[in-house]
């Protein structure tokens, strides 16, 4: 029962009031979306010129490292803070032990070294998880049919360090390995990379939203069963306070919630708890499923798109990772 029980006098108060002009919305309105908030996920490609559609994900791009840097420069001038990058990676160069993940020039870490070249203010960001570099298409090791922790701990920890050494600023392992982000962390000091972040995939759920994201990268065909060894069951919220809980205590400077919008209960629980820096993601599906709606006219685009993002904030995130990052710091500067 709110403390504010109103008289059911509705003569007296009468909520409208409040609602009656733009000022006044404006004025009374509880939390805001900014450009500050944005985090643009993007996928890169070898080649040079090369834009390749995602075709679940009508509007994002797979791009080359060339045409990566102009997009680059462009976030950087509308004020997007950082990017989040992931790599598509040649299916010849898919093994069972993703060890292309270990090497220093690889598409990620070329893209990196070429991002932070143009734009050194500009925050890159980038995810621990061999699924992009493995045969099998999960984000471990797979021995004798299961994904085996403490050896894919221990391969994460040196992609870790290669992908700080090529000049990453935060580090975000997506894989959900228990012990990971302690691992990381002594890895990355131990390499005297201490002032590299570490932005943990905290509460990650084995989502059927995933699914264009592994389009996005080539990796669905070869995922061979599912993530739910790992991965949270979305039946969960009090299991993702304890994971939180787990990564904060192993040194994690930011947490995640991922997917965003149907969990959104789950962020605002981690923020309450928590007042760690709490970043949610508007994954692969939930872009797809509005843009699909907008362009069969049935959604308005632009408006659901931002307000989607605001039931973001309002749930508690301080930092919403999305595909639509830079159109939506455009519709903002429109405003
Ligand atoms: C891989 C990873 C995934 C996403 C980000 N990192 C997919 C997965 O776990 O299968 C999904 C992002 C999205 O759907 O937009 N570790």
């Amino acid at each position: 029962m709110p403390a504010f029980l109103p008289a059911a006098d509705f003569a007296r108060t009468r909520m409208r009031r409040n609602r009656r002009h733009d000022w006044m919305r404006r004025m009374v309105s509880e939390v805001g979306l900014s450009t500050n908030d944005l985090v643009w996920t993007m996928f890169v490609v070898e080649g040079a010129g090369v834009r390749t559609p995602v075709s679940s994900m009508p509007g994002v791009d797979r791009l080359s490292i060339d045409l990566l840097v102009d997009a680059a420069r462009r976030a950087e001038d509308v004020g997007i803070p950082a990017l989040a990058l992931f790599p598509v990676i040649d299916p010849a160069l898919k093994t069972p032990d993703g060890r292309e993940a270990l090497n220093p020039d690889n598409l990620i870490c070329r893209a990196v070294r070429a991002v932070k070249a143009a734009c050194p203010d500009l925050g890159v960001i980038c995810d621990v998880a061999l699924d992009p570099f493995n045969s099998d298409g999960h984000d471990g090791l797979v021995i004798d049919g299961y994904v085996a922790n403490d050896e894919t701990v221990e391969i994460l920890a040196r992609m870790a360090v290669v992908q700080a050494e090529a000049g990453c600023d935060v580090i975000a392992p997506s894989d959900m390995m228990d012990g990971r982000i302690a691992a990381l962390r002594d890895a990355l000091d131990q390499a005297g990379l201490r002032d590299v972040g570490l932005l943990s995939y905290a509460a990650k759920y084995a989502s059927a939203f995933y699914g264009p994201f592994r389009d996005a990268i080539g990796s669905k065909g070869a995922l061979k069963g599912d993530k739910k060894t790992y991965q949270m069951d979305p039946a969960n919220s009090d299991e993702a306070l304890r994971e939180v809980a787990l990564d904060l205590a192993e040194g994690a400077d930011m947490v995640m919630v991922k997917p965003g919008l149907p969990y959104l209960d789950i962020l605002r629980r981690v923020k309450e708890s928590f007042g760690v820096p709490t970043l949610a993601y508007q994954v692969s599906g939930e872009y797809a499923m509005m843009r699909a709606a907008a362009d069969h006219g049935w959604l308005d685009w632009e408006r659901s798109l931002l307000e989607s993002l605001l039931a973001f904030k309002r749930a508690g995130a301080d930092a919403i990772l999305t595909y639509a990052a830079f159109e939506v710091a455009g519709l903002l500067a429109a405003k």
